[in-house]
């Protein structure tokens, strides 16, 4: 699952305890593995091998461009979501013509930054440079409107942009995903309805310069089993045959992201588990030409991240025993945003029996993690039950990797926590603590 174990009494990061990194740095910290993020990588390259794929980090789970160069050099494209994703993914070296950018809301400037984003990072401005320019591999498209707008932008800069579609497969949401996270049914503001998917294809072959030569499908996050793959899947293979009897011809087809993480155990099908359903839908279209592209970003960041907290005051509520940790809910928002689970164990500690959240042991108390921002859902665990816990203490917060210092923020004034990647027995800073000043900036 991780690299993130236990050894006489101290939690450690591939080889060093993490205690050295929060003495070093302070906390809160995100601590990353870069072997537990390469294996997660590697493996879903492994399984789906057969394809040929493209897999094309989501670079939204977890943006360091120290992580994401780290993905880059083992051979990772990137799907971005916004301009800013889209210079880190050329910061970290990343290839445009390897980038698939996402959103419903494209501005005009971001269109045109993708249409002239060069390897290396900088967006082009002169007429030559521009000319030479590769620009991104494809341009996700969710709406008429946004189609019409790339085609009219590529037109004034000379350039034919490859384009997939996302269709929206109207599935069941059978794997319970949070409602915040499902995208795969009617009515959520993502992609285009299957039903009128057809019509937008055959409007979109009269362009003059935007291609919409591939289809997109992103069913949310996490998808913790392999049923809704499936059928969106198969729903998206019935409509490419349907186009290629008109002569609209698809060679690209972008599965999305979602495959689930490991936040107690055993709960996520494994790398292999996705690859056995959805491999034999597509195996005879790639051997035939159909380029497959695959977004995952959690299954990838999550468990490769922990975040380390020092507990600076325990005090009882009524019946309740809090425990008033340095990190909060501007460091790691899922659990109030989402109900999340992550599981938290002290980092002195022995190790525990398994990260179920209904975990017990020998002495345990029931506790509710919170952190110090001025609201009550401010928390990072509810009635969990830990080992005697103290002032001074250091905590890790499991499975931390994505969404975590992804959708961190600076509310309450909090400055953001430091972020540091271990790799064997030594570790780098990859991003400082922010400072005072830099909460101010800008202003
Ligand atoms: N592709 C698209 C178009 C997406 O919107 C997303 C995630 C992904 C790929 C990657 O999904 P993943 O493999 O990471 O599941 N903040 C939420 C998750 C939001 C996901 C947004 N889109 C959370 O903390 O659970």
């Amino acid at each position: 699952m991780d690299h993130f174990l236990y050894r006489d009494g101290q939690l450690g990061s591939e080889n060093g305890p993490v205690s050295l990194s929060a003495q070093d740095v302070g906390t809160p910290v995100y601590i990353y593995s870069k072997a537990t993020l390469l294996t997660h990588y590697q493996r879903i390259a492994d399984a789906f091998a057969p394809l040929n794929p493209l897999l094309c980090y989501s670079i939204k789970s977890c943006g360091n461009v120290n992580l994401v160069r780290l993905l880059v050099n083992a051979g990772s494209g990137m799907d971005v979501t916004s301009g800013g994703e889209l210079y880190r993914a050329l910061k970290a070296g990343c290839d445009p013509q390897k980038i698939f950018f996402a959103g419903v809301g494209k501005t005009d400037k971001e269109i045109t930054e993708a249409l002239t984003a060069s390897r290396g990072g900088e967006f082009q401005h002169s007429a030559f440079s521009i000319q030479n320019s590769s620009g991104i591999g494809w341009f996700n498209i969710e709406s008429e409107e946004e189609f019409w707008n790339l085609d009219k932008i590529a037109g004034k800069l000379g350039k034919t942009p490859n384009a997939a579609l996302r269709v929206n497969p109207d599935i069941e949401n059978k794997s319970q995903t949070h409602a915040k996270t499902f995208t795969g049914k009617k009515e959520t503001k993502f992609g285009v309805d299957i039903d009128r998917a057809a019509a937008f294809y055959r409007a979109a072959a009269k362009a003059q310069h935007a291609r919409l030569n591939a289809l997109h499908l992103h069913i949310g996050s996490p998808i913790k089993i392999t049923a809704p793959y499936v059928d969106a899947i198969t729903k998206g293979l019935a409509l490419i045959d349907e186009l290629a009897a008109d002569g609209i011809l698809i060679n690209t087809l972008d599965i999305g992201g979602g495959f689930a993480a490991f936040y107690e155990g055993t709960e996520a099908p494994s790398a292999a588990d996705y690859a056995a359903a959805i491999v034999p839908l597509l195996q005879s279209r790639a051997a035939a030409g159909l380029k497959i592209i695959l977004e995952p970003g959690r299954s990838i960041s999550a468990n490769a991240g922990i975040l380390l907290s020092t507990v600076q005051y325990t005090k009882q509520g009524g019946a309740k025993k809090f425990i008033i940790a340095d990190a909060a809910m501007n460091d790691l928002i899922r659990p109030t945003l989402y109900e999340s689970y992550h599981f938290i164990w002290p980092a002195a500690a022995a190790t525990p029996p398994n990260r179920t959240s209904t975990l017990r042991t020998d002495n345990d108390e029931k506790v509710d993690v919170v952190g110090p921002i001025c609201e009550s859902g401010d928390y990072l665990a509810k009635d969990r039950y830990l080992p005697p816990t103290h002032r001074g203490d250091l905590l890790a917060i499991f499975s931390a990797g994505a969404y975590g210092m992804a959708m961190a923020s600076n509310y309450n004034a909090r400055p953001r926590a430091a972020e540091v990647l271990v790799d064997g027995d030594s570790y780098t800073l990859i991003r400082k603590r922010e400072t005072y000043e830099d909460l101010l900036r800008g202003e």
